[in-house]
């Protein structure tokens, strides 16, 4: 993927966050997904006074595309208005694992920095779809 376009991505993360509902944390994130036919989803943490309750920004977004069809995603990238870089919670990286591949994209940085990393490297070993097997109900 070119630059730009992960800048793109990441730029679109940042805009977003000022939507978040985070009245609890105050911790505003921003989450932009490209899909495998181009198309980009947004999403925001939702915050809930019962704290399980609550969404990350990460899955705001999966869950926006996989609700409008979209079921594979090549790259997503998230930021927060925290001081140091955000990285995904382990909630979000497995369901992640459900709609993108081992190298597909996770972009993470703010205005002035970005990096690049691949799902494999932020959640190596893990359990998704393809170690279910043949079985009644897939
Ligand atoms: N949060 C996200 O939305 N994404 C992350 O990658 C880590 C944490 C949210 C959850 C909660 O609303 C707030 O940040 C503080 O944990």
């Amino acid at each position: 993927m070119e630059k730009s376009k992960m800048r793109e991505l990441l730029d679109r993360a940042i805009a977003v966050y000022e939507s978040a509902y985070a009245p609890y944390s105050n911790v505003h994130v921003g989450a932009a997904l490209l899909t495998s036919d181009n198309q980009i989803f947004t999403g925001v943490n939702i915050e809930n006074a019962s704290f399980g309750a609550t969404n990350c920004a990460e899955r705001t977004a999966i869950f926006k595309a996989v609700s409008e069809g979209k079921l594979e995603i090549k790259a997503i990238a998230v930021a927060s208005n925290l001081d140091d870089v955000i990285t995904p919670c382990g909630i979000c990286r497995q369901v992640m694992t459900e709609f993108m591949t081992a190298d597909s994209l996770i972009i993470l940085g703010d205005k002035d920095k970005l990096s690049v990393h691949t799902l494999e490297e932020i959640l190596p070993l893990s359990f998704s779809k393809a170690d279910m097997g043949e079985r009644d109900g897939i």
